[in-house]
C-alpha cells in the first residue's frame, strides 16, 4: 500500500487517496449504500377584416433598462390565462395562413412597479383600448393604473407596457390583448403541417413551444418557473378535432383548465386526424390512413404498461386524467413532452410491421418512454431555468431504458445504454470544445443560448451521469429520493441541488456530483498492476490539447480474474492499492461501464486481458468486452496506447456471438473506413474485415441478436464482399422501379436539389437526406459544394437550428482529413460568421476534428497497413 488510504476491508470499501474532508463523508455514505445493497436487490367570425395599426417596435442598443434584459423581472406572477385561438386552415386573400387570438392573464403584483413586461414575438396586435395594444383591469375592487405607452422590444421579445402609476403589491390584475400571427411552416410556435390524403391536401395546425415559442402564439410570461393555469378555447372548422393538454367538453372547443404548468409544455392541435384508444383515456392520434393501417397499434399497446411502470417507479400516480399522443407529418425534433398531449414525428410514434425495422420499433418504444418519463420529471416538477435542462433531459433519457426494458424484457435494452448514451457522450466530451453539463443561470439568457443546450452533452452525458449515480447509490435509494423529490416539488420548480437533497447524505452527493457536473470532460483511469498504482487524467482525444487540471471522484468497480472486488473510490489524481498489484491475474475495471470513465492498464495486463478474450471471452461480462474494444480504440486515437493493440482486441471476435462487442468494433472501425476509404489502406482493410477469418463470424452471428444482421450486411458490403454487393444492388434496382416507395429515385445531384424544395422533401428531413448522400465517397464532395452554395437558403428559416445545422456540419465533414479540406472549413467561419449562433460551435468542432484526423492519418497509416498485411499472411 503506497500513499493510499485504506479502510475496513470486510465492508469491501476502499478509499484511494486523501480527498481532504470529503473522505469521511463519502465513507459514511458508502456504508449506507453497501448496507442498502445487501438488503435489496373564441368568438371571432371568419371574414372579419382584422384592423391593425402599425405597432411601435423598438430596437435599441443594450442598456440597463429592464426591457433590454432577456430575463423577466420578478415583480409579477401569473396565476391563470384565458386564451382563445383560431387557426385558419386555408390561406387568406394574400395567400398567408394565419391564426387570430384573444388572450387575458391574471397576475399578482409582488413588487411595486410601473412597468409590465410580458413576452410576445412576431404577433400583430389589434388596438384593445383607444390608444393601446393592451387593456389593464384591476381585480377584487382594485383600480388599475392607466397605460402611458405600449411598445414591442424586438430583441428581447417583450411587449412593454409603461403605466402612469405603480401597481399595488398583493393585488391582482387582468391584462387583455387581441392579436394575430402567421401559421407558418417553420416547425415552431403555432405552425402548420401538411399532407395529402386521397389526393386532397390537408392542413394541420399544431404547436411546438419548447423552449421559447409560446410567446409567438400569445403574450405570456414565457419562462419555465412562471407556472400558471391555462383556460384554452380553440375555434376550428367542422370536420376537424381540437386537442390540447386537458379534456374537452362536447363542443370540442373549450378545454378544462390545465394543471398549474409551464408555458413551454402547452400544446394544441387542430386536424382531421383520427384515433385509436384504450381505457383509461389513452389515445393515439394520426393521419386516418396511418391509423387505419394499424401503425399506431404498437404505441397504444405499450402506453398503458409504460405509464403503470412509471407510476410505480416514481411511486406517484399519473398526474393527469388523460394521455394523448399524436404523430405529425412535419415535426422538427423526435418528439415533445407537452403535458398530456405528446407530439411526435411520425417515425417516433408509428410502427408498421410491414415496413418498419426492429431498430424503428426500438426507437418508437424509447421515444415514448422518454416522453412519458417527462410527465412527472420535467412536467410535474420543472427546472427553474434552462441551465438545468440537463437534469430534465438526462433523466428522461436514463429512465426511458428502464421503462422500455419493462415493456420489452427480451431485448436487453438496458445494455444498449452504454453504446447509445455513455459512449456517445464520451465521443463529444473528449473534445476540448466540450462544455460542462451544468451552466450558470446567467450564462444561458437568450433564446439562441437556450437552443444550444439541446445537445449530446445534455441528453447523453446527463443520462450517463445519472446512471452512474443510481448505480453507486443503488437503484432503490435513487428511486426513493426521486419519489420524495416529486412529492415535495409537485407543480413547482427546482434546481438540481434539490434532487441531491432528497438523495440522503447531501454533502457527499454534492461533493461527488459537482465534479461530474461543473467540469467538462471525464477521466481515463490507469491501473498499473505491476505497482498497484491507480491514476486519473482528463481524457482528451487529441493528445496535444491543453485544458485545466481536472480531478474527479471516481467510483471504481473491478474484477480480478473473474472475481468481483466491489466498489472503491478514487478521490485524488494518483493513489496506490495493494490488491491491484499482481503479476498473474488480469484486472478489469469499471464493471458494466456504470462509471463515466475510460480505463487503461500497463502493457502486461493488456496482454493478460487479450489472452483471456482469446481463450474464454465469456468470463468477461459482455458490456466489458465491448468496453475493452471501445476504450482501446479511443486510447489509441488519443496516442495513449499503440494502435496495433487496439486492432488486436478485435481478433477474438471470430468467437463472439453477442451484439455489443461487435457493435463496438464496427463503430470504431467505421473511423478507419472514413479515414482510409480514399487511400491504399482501404484494400487490406476490406480484406481483413470482409474476406478473412472475421467475415465468417459475421455470418455465424446473424441469428443471435436482432441487430447483428444489420451490422453483418453493412460490414460485408463495406468490405466489398461480392455476394453482398450483388444482393443490395438487386434490392436497389427493385426499389428504384417502384414509384410508390421511391418517387424521387435519382442520382445524387438531382436528389440534393430536391432536398431544398419543401414540396419534395420535408424540411424536417433535410439534414438526413444531405448527410446520407455525404456518407458516400462520390456524394461527399458534391454535398460539400452544394451546402456552401446554398447555405443561406438551407439555414434561413429554421428557428430550431440546434436540431438542424449542428448535425449537418458534422455529417458532411466527418471524412475531412486533408489540409485542403481544413482550409475550406476554416473559410466557412469567415463567410458565415454570426455572433452567438449555433453554427459556430458546430464549425469549431468540425475544425478540431479535421485537424485531429490529419494528424491521426500521418501517424498511424503505416502501422495500420503493416498490421493488416501481417494478419493476411
Ligand atoms: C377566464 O375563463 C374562466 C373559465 O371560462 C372564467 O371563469 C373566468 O371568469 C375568466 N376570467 C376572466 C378574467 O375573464
Ligand atoms: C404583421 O405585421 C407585419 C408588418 O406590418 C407584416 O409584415 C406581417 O405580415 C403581419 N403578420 C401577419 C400575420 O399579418
Ligand atoms: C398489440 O396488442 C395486440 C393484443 O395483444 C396484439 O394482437 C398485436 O399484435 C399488438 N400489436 C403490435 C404492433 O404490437
Ligand atoms: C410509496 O409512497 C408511500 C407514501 O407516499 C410510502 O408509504 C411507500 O412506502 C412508498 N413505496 C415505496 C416502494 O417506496
Ligand atoms: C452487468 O450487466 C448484466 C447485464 O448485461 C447483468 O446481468 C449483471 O448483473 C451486471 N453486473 C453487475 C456487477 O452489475
Ligand atoms: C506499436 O507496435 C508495433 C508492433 O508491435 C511496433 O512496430 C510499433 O513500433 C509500435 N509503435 C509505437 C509508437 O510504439
Ligand atoms: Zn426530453
Amino acid at each position: 500500500m503506497g500513499k493510499g488510504f485504506y479502510i475496513s476491508k470486510p465492508l469491501g470499501f476502499v478509499l484511494f487517496g486523501l480527498g481532504a474532508g470529503a473522505v469521511l463523508t463519502i465513507f459514511a455514505l458508502s456504508v449506507v449504500y453497501v448496507q442498502e445493497k445487501r438488503k435489496n436487490e373564441v368568438n371571432a367570425r371568419d371574414g372579419t377584416r382584422i384592423v391593425t395599426t402599425a405597432a411601435p417596435h423598438r430596437t435599441s442598443a443594450p442598456s440597463n433598462e429592464a426591457w433590454d434584459k432577456y430575463r423577466l423581472p420578478d415583480a409579477l406572477l401569473p396565476e391563470y390565462y384565458n386564451v382563445t385561438l383560431w387557426p385558419r386552415l386555408v390561406p387568406d386573400e394574400e395567400g398567408m395562413y394565419i391564426f387570430t387570438g384573444k388572450s387575458g392573464v391574471v397576475f399578482t403584483c409582488l413588487k411595486e412597479t410601473n412597468l409590465i413586461l410580458i413576452h410576445s414575438n412576431e404577433l400583430n396586435f389589434t388596438l384593445t383600448s383607444e390608444m393601446h395594444h393592451a387593456k389593464l383591469t384591476g381585480l377584487g375592487g382594485t383600480s388599475a393604473p392607466a397605460i402611458l405607452e405600449t411598445w414591442f422590444q424586438t430583441q428581447t421579445q417583450f411587449m412593454v407596457i409603461q403605466l402612469k402609476r405603480k401597481l399595488q403589491v398583493g393585488k391582482s390584475y387582468w391584462l387583455y390583448t387581441e392579436f394575430h400571427g402567421e401559421l407558418s411552416d417553420n416547425l415552431g410556435g403555432f405552425y402548420r403541417s401538411e399532407y395529402t390524403e386521397n389526393d386532397v391536401k390537408k392542413v394541420v395546425a399544431t404547436t411546438q413551444m419548447q423552449p421559447t415559442a409560446a410567446r409567438n402564439v400569445f403574450p405570456c410570461f414565457d419562462e419555465p418557473s412562471m407556472k400558471a393555469v391555462f383556460h384554452l378555447t380553440l375555434l376550428h372548422p367542422p370536420g376537424t378535432v381540437a386537442l390540447s393538454n386537458d379534456n374537452q367538453e362536447v363542443l370540442q372547443t373549450r378545454f378544462e383548465p390545465t394543471e398549474k404548468m409551464s408555458t413551454y409544455l402547452l400544446a394544441f392541435v387542430v386536424s382531421e386526424f383520427t384515433n385509436i384508444r384504450s381505457p383509461p383515456e389513452i389515445r393515439i392520434w394520426g393521419r386516418r390512413e396511418a391509423i387505419e393501417s394499424c401503425q399506431g397499434d404498437y404505441a397504444l399497446n405499450v402506453t398503458f404498461p409504460i405509464l403503470k411502470y412509471l407510476e410505480n417507479y416514481y411511486n406517484t400516480t399519473y398526474p393527469l386524467s388523460k394521455s394523448d399522443q399524436i404523430a405529425l407529418p412535419d415535426f422538427a425534433a423526435g418528439a415533445m413532452e407537452n403535458w398530456g398531449l405528446v407530439t411526435y414525428r411520425e417515425l417516433s410514434l408509428f410502427y408498421d410491421p410491414k415496413v418498419s425495422s426492429n431498430e424503428d420499433k426500438e426507437w418508437v418504444v424509447t421515444v415514448i418512454t422518454h416522453e412519458l418519463a417527462h410527465m412527472w420529471f420535467g412536467n410535474l416538477v420543472t427546472m427553474r431555468w434552462w441551465n438545468d435542462l440537463w437534469l430534465n433531459e438526462g433523466f428522461a433519457s436514463y429512465v426511458s431504458y428502464l421503462a422500455a426494458d419493462y415493456v420489452e424484457p427480451t431485448w436487453n435494452i438496458k445494455d444498449l445504454m452504454v453504446q447509445q448514451q455513455v459512449q456517445k457522450a464520451f465521443d463529444v466530451d473528449s473534445l476540448v470544445s466540450s462544455h460542462p453539463l451544468s451552466s450558470r443561470e446567467d450564462e444561458v439568457i437568450t433564446p439562441d443560448q437556450i437552443d444550444q443546450l439541446f445537445d449530446t452533452i445534455t441528453y447523453s452525458k446527463g443520462a450517463a451521469i445519472l446512471r452512474m449515480l443510481s448505480e453507486f447509490l443503488t437503484e432503490s435509494i435513487f428511486a426513493n429520493g426521486l419519489h420524495n423529490y416529486l412529492h415535495e416539488y409537485a407543480y413547482s420548480n427546482t434546481v438540481y441541488t434539490d434532487l441531491w437533497k432528497k438523495l440522503q447524505e447531501v454533502t457527499s452527493i454534492n461533493e461527488i456530483m459537482n465534479r461530474w457536473i461543473l467540469q467538462m470532460g471525464f477521466p481515463v483511469v490507469t491501473i498499473d498492476t505491476r505497482t498497484g498504482s491507480i491514476t486519473q487524467q482528463h481524457f482528451l482525444i487529441h493528445p496535444e490539447a491543453v485544458v485545466d487540471n481536472y480531478e474527479w471522484f471516481v467510483p471504481i468497480t473491478w474484477l480480478k480474474s473473474g472475481s468481483n472486488m466491489g466498489q472503491h473510490w478514487l478521490l485524488t489524481k494518483t493513489a496506490s492499492y495493494e490488491p491491484m498489484k499482481t503479476d498473474t491475474d488480469w484486472l478489469l475495471a469499471n464493471l458494466n461501464v456504470t462509471g463515466y470513465y475510460r480505463v487503461n492498464y500497463d502493457p502486461q495486463n493488456w496482454e493478460r486481458l487479450l489472452t483471456q478474450l482469446n481463450s474464454d471471452h465469456k468470463v468477461i461480462p459482455v458490456l466489458n468486452r465491448g468496453q475493452i474494444i471501445d476504450d482501446a480504440f479511443n486510447l489509441a486515437r488519443a496516442d495513449i496506447i499503440n494502435i496495433t493493440l487496439a486492432l488486436r482486441t478485435t481478433k477474438y471476435l471470430y468467437e463472439e456471438k453477442e451484439y455489443i462487442p461487435w457493435e463496438s468494433a464496427v463503430r470504431n472501425l467505421e473511423y478507419f473506413f472514413l479515414m482510409f476509404d480514399r487511400t491504399e489502406v482501404y484494400g487490406p482493410l476490406q480484406g481483413i474485415y470482409g474476406k478473412g477469418k472475421l467475415k465468417y463470424c459475421m455470418v455465424c452471428v446473424t441469428s443471435v441478436y436482432r441487430y447483428n444482421q444489420i451490422n453483418a450486411v453493412s460490414m460485408a458490403c463495406k468490405t466489398g464482399v461480392k455476394g453482398c454487393s450483388e444482393l443490395t444492388r438487386m434490392w436497389y434496382r427493385q426499389w428504384m422501379k417502384n414509384p410508390d416507395t421511391n418517387p424521387y429515385g435519382k442520382c445524387f445531384s438531382k436528389y440534393l436539389e430536391y432536398s431544398i424544395d419543401p414540396n419534395l422533401i420535408r424540411k424536417q428531413d433535410i439534414t438526413y437526406a444531405i448527410v446520407y448522400i455525404a456518407d458516400n465517397v462520390i456524394g461527399q464532395p458534391l454535398v460539400w459544394d452544394f451546402v456552401r452554395a446554398n447555405w443561406e437558403h438551407i439555414t434561413k428559416d429554421f428557428d430550431d437550428g440546434s436540431f438542424f445545422s449542428g448535425g449537418l456540419i458534422n455529417g458532411i465533414t466527418k471524412k475531412f482529413s486533408t489540409e485542403f479540406e481544413l482550409q475550406q472549413l476554416c473559410c466557412l467561419i469567415f463567410i458565415f460568421w454570426k455572433p452567438f449562433t449555433f453554427d459556430m460551435q458546430a464549425i469549431e468542432r468540425a475544425i478540431e476534428q479535421t485537424k485531429a484526423n490529419i494528424k491521426w492519418i500521418s501517424e498511424n497509416k503505416a502501422q495500420v497497413m503493416n498490421w493488416l498485411i501481417e494478419q493476411s499472411d
